[in-house]
Parts: structure tokens; C-alpha cells; sequence
């Protein structure tokens, strides 16, 4: 989670081409020698999983400390079948099928879950037409197996410069000639590069023609993305403000964004446009302009494909009615991007329709403050939905900690973003409800913060969880806390926040249990109560009720668990008639095994997370029941207050405010 605030600084962009920069591996991997890229400092790490595949492949790449990688290509073909981990890159598993079937290597190309949703179809059945032998596969996305290549002329069946790249691609292997006609005119950096690097390949019009032959090896200064400094051109528009990109690609095919804002009286304009490889490179200016509705057609879309999200997100400033043509292929994108428009009109109050071709967005020109999006896990979506928070005053968006990075690494950076990066160590993490609560305290507070749930193994050695702890800010779940205070030198038995970059730590889980019990006007104070649980929570809460003079007995499914707290604390034995029972146990059989005390008034219930037996009994007795969430809030509150200094207000009408949105 990235929860954002008013503060950014435009005109930085550090973010090298991803089309081109996958494509210039490519052909440096294939090339008649060795090839120097510049510019490569923050590769995209899609593009990084084709360098990978590249070396996987024979060649080999190295990087230097001045943004620079030297290629030498592939001399010697693997012997054995290869796998090619694609990860989430669709560019790295469409341009490889069509180079690994002209290289004729046995290839097994694997992805990740979003990946293996995308349509692979669509690049297999082209190949196959040139004599590639490629299939689909049932435990990897496809299979290649070398085949002998035999050009043809081949039809597009759907805009995509991914799949007329793998033709282009396979085709400088194939015997004879092989065309590929285009009926909409798709991102054209693949053909442009290997005719000025020497290669057979021409074009006309929208068809390509491709004979066998090899590129010439090449130095090459990878200028910026358009689709990457899109994002700042759009806060800029949003804001009011002026600013400079320099040296940023600007090939027609790839200026959709640009073209529908120009004609919608953005004030942007591209400067000291030179040729750099066969590509128009420039400087492009952005100052405010007072927009009208967004029309994009069919090719503004195929040329701004990856920021229709971007240019959806910006027509909800203007008031109007906007429209963009033909943008189905946006569902079969890393998430369904047109669902995610949809979520983003959604949270703004703003109309959205899809009829299965066009978009149109209706909007009354108004952006609302402080709101969280959802970004399924989609690089340009949280880049969206951030430029709309910042532009917005605040707001969250739920992106991991790698998420920008897939497509532009220093999208932040470039921002001027400060954003302090906290973590929750431990190791069922995934699901838990802390990110959603700090996106709400700091985006209420107005601070730029990042929190981010970071699973380690159980069995994680002293050393690494250690150096781990020393280092980072955040919080510490089971079941690291008790061994987070013996690592940190705690003074205290158990450890949930950790501060000060790691040189610094406590537990608020006691003041969370004090706070909550405080807010539900529970008298706990010199009460008898049973513990339920041994671990670092329930540790924690038997210190805080010890200042309160509470009579407590622990009870634990491991016995010894519970003498330890009871020597350690001086508790008493077993009683029967507690006046409230503080559960600390995840939900398990053990817990749905106790029953309810008659003598009891109230039960707080720490586990948010599964069916408490002890909340059911107390639900039906009409007993106070103090929910986990509750306990949650009031702990992370103080967390975040020890880590951004701002004190938050944890009374019963805050958390209320809070409650329907965790
Ligand atoms: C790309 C082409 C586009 C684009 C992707 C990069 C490329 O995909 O969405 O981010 O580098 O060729 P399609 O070819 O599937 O439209």
C-alpha cells in the first residue's frame, strides 16, 4: 500500500523505453557483434526478464555502474530444452516465441498467473504458419521446438505489435521472403530498428517484409517512454503546472496519449526532436490548459494503448462526456483494464460504460479528496491511480512494493515522492488488514507513507531476521514478536512496532487492548480475566493489565507455554468466574473448544481474521464482544504515530469512521 499526499516536483524522467529496450536486447543478442546500450540504470523489470531469457539463451550481458550494458550475442545454442521464465512480461513471451523458433532452440515458456490469463494464441498460429513447430501447453504457456522456417505472407488477425514482432523476428531466420500486413498500423520500433541496423527488412504502407538476414551490432542510447512520462504530463495537466521531459521517444505509433489531449487543447508541445536510430526523439513541454472532452478513435487507441487507463483517469477532471473507440484489447492486458477504468470511475463517483467496443466516461468535472483505489496488481494501473491521489490532495492505492518498477522503476523518484517505507514481518501476512488501516490513517493525517507486507519463513535463522530488524521501520506479526524483542534488546517481552529505521522498538498491542477496552467503557481495572494464548500479543496485554492490577490466569493449548507468563508475571492458577476473557490464539479448534464463562461481561477477540467460538457464545449471551479490528486500530494507530511523529486522535468516533473500511 502507497498512501500519497499533495507533495510532488515534475520534470525528472528516468524511465529508458520499455518497447524499445526489449527490442534492442534482442537484436544486440542476435547481431554480427558486440552491442552497447546507455540509459539502462532503471530498466524496466520486465525488460530485465528478457535480459535473463537472453543469457538463458547464450548471450551474454553485463552491466556497468554508468548505466551502461555491453551484449555480446549468441554464438552457441543451448543443447538442452531451455525454460524462459516470462514472469508478467507479455513483450518477453510474444518477441522470444518468434526469436526461439527462428533460432530453432527448444524453448518451455512459463509466466506468472497474470500472464498465463493472456492470450497466447494469437503469436503461436502466425509462427506455425511460417513452419515453426510451437504449441500451446497444458503446464507452461508454449512449447517451441525449433521447425524449419519457410516464409509466407501472413494477415494480421489482431493489432498487436507483440505478435507482428515475433514474425518480424522469425522471419530473418526464415527461408525466402515473409510478409505481414496490418490493417491498423501497430507500434512500428522493431522493423525501424533492425532496417537501420542493416537487416532485410522493409516496409510499405502496412505491410512489413522480412528475408533472412542479421543486424548489424550497434551503441545505442535508449531515449524515455512516452507511456512513462505520460503519467507526469498527466499530473501536470491536473495540477495546473508547467513542465520539461527531455529526450523522450517520440514515434507516432506510440503518441495516442498525446494526439487526444492535443486535440482537446492540451497545451503540449515536443522540442529539439532529432532522429536517434531511425526513432524521432525530443523534449516534450506540458503547461496548464484548460481541457475539453477526451475522443480517442480506434488508432489513437492501438497508439496510446497502455495509457487509455491514464487518459480515462484525467477525463474525470473534465467535465463532459468522453469517449475511447475500440479498446477491448484492454481486457487482456496484465489485469482486465477495463474493469480497473471502471473501479477508478467507481471510487470518483463517475459514470463508465463499455459496450463490448467503446468506453465512454461521463463526468462533471469534479476529482473527490482522500480516496483508495485497487490496482490488480497492474503497473500502469497504480501508476494511474497515483497521479489521480497526488492530484487529488491524498489518497492510497494497493501496490506492492515492486509494482511501479515492472514498466517504470523510478516513477516515484522521478515525482519527487518521499515516501518512508514500512513493512509487516511475519509469516502469514498476505491477507492482513494493517495495509488498509494505515492507507486510512495517512491518508486522514495527510502523510506520504508506503506499507508493505513482507512474508518471511518460519524458520528464517537469528542472523537474517536480525539484520532485517535493524533495519527497517514496521510492524511484527506472529510468530516473530516475542523473538523480535530478544534480537532488538527489547526491554520489553514482546515486539510489535519497530522504529527509527530499526534502532527502536516496542509493542502497542497492550495499548491496544487498554484503548479498546477504554472505548466500549469496559471496567478491566484490578478484574479478574482469563488470557487466551501464550504468544507475543497475549505477552504483551498480560504486561499493560499488569499495571492495571488485573487478576489474570493464561490458558494455552501448550501447558508450559502458560507457566512461563505465569511465573514470569506472577498470575494465578485456573479460576473459574473471570469477569472478561481476552482472546490472543489464531482461530483453531482449541478456541471453538472453550466455553463462556457465566461469571463473564465481555470478550475481546484478537484474531480478526477466522470464526471465534468465544465471539459466537458471547453474541448469543448479548455480552460486550471488543472485535480484533478494534484492538487492531488502536495499536496501529500508535505504530504510525511512533513512525511519522503525528499524534492520531484514538478515540470510539475515530474508529468508527475507520470500521466500515477495515
Ligand atoms: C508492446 C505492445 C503492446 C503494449 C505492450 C508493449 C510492444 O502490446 O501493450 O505494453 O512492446 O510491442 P500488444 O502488442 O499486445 O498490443
Amino acid at each position: 500500500m502507497i498512501a500519497f499526499n499533495d507533495k510532488f516536483k515534475l520534470g525528472a524522467a528516468n524511465c529508458c523505453d520499455k518497447s524499445l529496450a526489449h527490442r534492442a536486447f534482442i537484436l544486440a543478442a542476435i547481431a554480427d557483434g558486440e552491442s552497447t546500450l546507455s540509459n539502462v540504470s532503471t530498466l524496466p523489470y520486465d525488460v530485465l526478464v528478457t535480459v535473463q531469457a537472453l543469457r538463458e539463451l547464450g548471450a551474454e550481458i553485463t552491466f556497468d555502474n554508468n548505466g551502461c550494458a555491453t551484449v555480446k550475442p549468441i554464438t552457441r545454442l543451448p543443447q538442452k530444452t531451455v525454460t524462459l521464465n516470462c514472469h508478467g512480461s507479455g513483450t518477453t513471451a510474444r518477441l522470444l516465441a518468434g526469436l526461439c523458433a527462428g533460432l530453432g532452440v527448444h524453448a518451455l515458456f512459463v509466466g506468472d498467473e497474470s500472464l498465463a490469463r493472456r492470450p497466447m494464441a494469437r503469436v503461436i498460429q502466425p509462427l506455425q504458419k511460417l513452419g515453426a513447430d510451437i504449441k500451446l501447453g497444458a503446464n507452461c504457456l508454449f512449447e517451441c521446438m525449433g521447425g524449419e522456417l519457410v516464409g509466407t505472407n501472413l494477415t494480421a488477425e489482431v493489432n498487436s505489435a507483440q505478435v507482428k514482432s515475433a514474425v518480424i523476428l522469425a522471419g530473418l531466420f526464415a527461408q525466402g521472403t515473409t510478409t505481414y500486413r496490418e490493417r491498423l498500423a501497430t507500434r512500428n520500433h522493431t522493423e525501424l530498428m533492425l532496417k537501420e541496423l542493416g537487416a532485410n527488412v522493409q516496409t510499405k504502407e502496412n505491410v512489413v517484409t522480412v528475408r533472412k538476414s542479421r543486424p548489424h551490432a550497434f551503441d545505442y542510447a535508449l531515449p524515455n517512454d512516452p507511456s512513462g512520462v505520460a503519467y507526469g504530463v498527466a499530473l501536470a495537466l491536473l495540477t495546473n503546472t508547467s513542465a520539461v521531459f527531455r529526450s523522450v521517444l517520440l514515434n507516432e505509433r506510440r503518441l495516442g496519449f498525446y494526439r487526444v489531449l492535443q486535440r482537446a487543447n492540451a497545451n503540449i508541445r515536443f522540442h529539439n526532436v532529432r532522429t536517434v536510430l531511425g526513432e524521432k526523439v525530443g523534449d516534450v513541454v506540458v503547461s496548464p490548459s484548460a481541457l475539453a472532452p477526451l475522443f480517442a478513435t480506434e488508432q489513437d487507441v492501438c497508439d496510446g494503448i497502455d495509457e487509455i487507463p491514464l487518459l480515462a483517469a484525467l477525463s474525470l477532471s473534465v467535465c463532459g462526456v468522453h469517449k475511447f473507440c475500440e479498446v477491448s484489447e484492454l481486457a487482456l492486458k496484465e489485469c482486465d483494464r477495463i474493469q480497473a477504468i471502471k473501479h477508478i470511475a467507481d471510487v470518483c463517483g463517475k459514470r463508465c460504460d463499455f459496450d463490448g467496443r467503446d468506453l465512454t466516461i461521463s463526468s462533471d468535472g469534479t476529482l473527490p479528496q482522500g480516496k483508495h483505489f485497487r490496482c490488480f496488481g497492474d503497473h500502469r494501473i497504480a501508476m494511474c491511480e497515483a497521479v489521480l491521489c497526488i492530484a487529488c490532495g491524498g489518497g492510497s492505492v494497493d501496490a506492492d512494493e515492486d509494482t511501479f518498477g515492472v514498466s517504470y522503476r523510478n516513477f516515484l523518484e522521478d515525482l519527487h515522492v518521499q515516501a518512508p517505507r514500512y513493512y509487516l514481518f511475519g509469516t502469514n501476512v498476505t491477507d492482513s488488514l494493517s495495509p488498509t488501516l494505515m492507507a486510512h490513517l495517512a491518508v486522514n493525517a495527510k502523510q506520504c507513507m508506503c506499507y508493505y507486507p513482507s512474508p518471511l519463513a518460519e524458520n528464517i535463522s537469528d542472523e537474517n531476521l536480525s539484520e532485517i530488524l535493524h533495519t527497517h521501520s514496521g510492524n511484527v506479526t506472529m510468530p516473530f514478536k516475542v523473538r523480535a524483542a530478544r534480537l532488538l534488546g527489547a526491554t520489553v517481552p514482546s515486539v510489535n512496532t519497530v522504529y527509527d529505521d530499526g534502532t527502536k522498538c516496542c509493542s502497542t498491542d497492550g495499548y491496544g487492548v487498554v484503548q479498546s477496552l477504554k472505548a466500549h467503557s469496559i471496567r478491566f481495572e484490578g478484574q479478574p480475566l482469563w488470557i487466551v494464548g501464550a504468544g507475543g500479543a497475549a505477552e504483551a496485554c498480560v504486561a499493560e493489565l499488569t499495571k492495571y492490577g488485573c487478576k489474570m490466569c493464561v490458558i494455552d493449548r501448550t501447558e508450559a507455554n502458560a507457566t512461563r507468563l505465569k511465573q514470569k508475571y506472577r498470575l494465578f492458577d485456573h479460576f473459574d468466574d473471570p469477569v472478561g476473557v481476552l482472546s490472543f490464539v489464531p482461530q483453531c479448534q482449541f478456541e471453538r473448544n472453550l466455553s463462556l464463562p457465566q461469571s463473564c461481561r465481555f470478550v475481546l477477540v484478537a484474531d480478526y481474521k477466522g470464526t471465534s467460538g468465544l465471539r459466537i457464545q458471547a453474541q448469543k449471551r448479548k455480552i460486550d464482544v471488543v472485535d480484533g479490528r478494534e484492538m487492531l486500530y488502536h495499536q496501529g494507530a500508535k505504530s504510525f504515530s511512533l513512525w511519522t511523529g503525528t499524534p492520531i486522535q484514538t478515540d470510539a468516533a475515530a474508529f468508527l469512521k475507520i470500521k466500515e473500511h477495515i
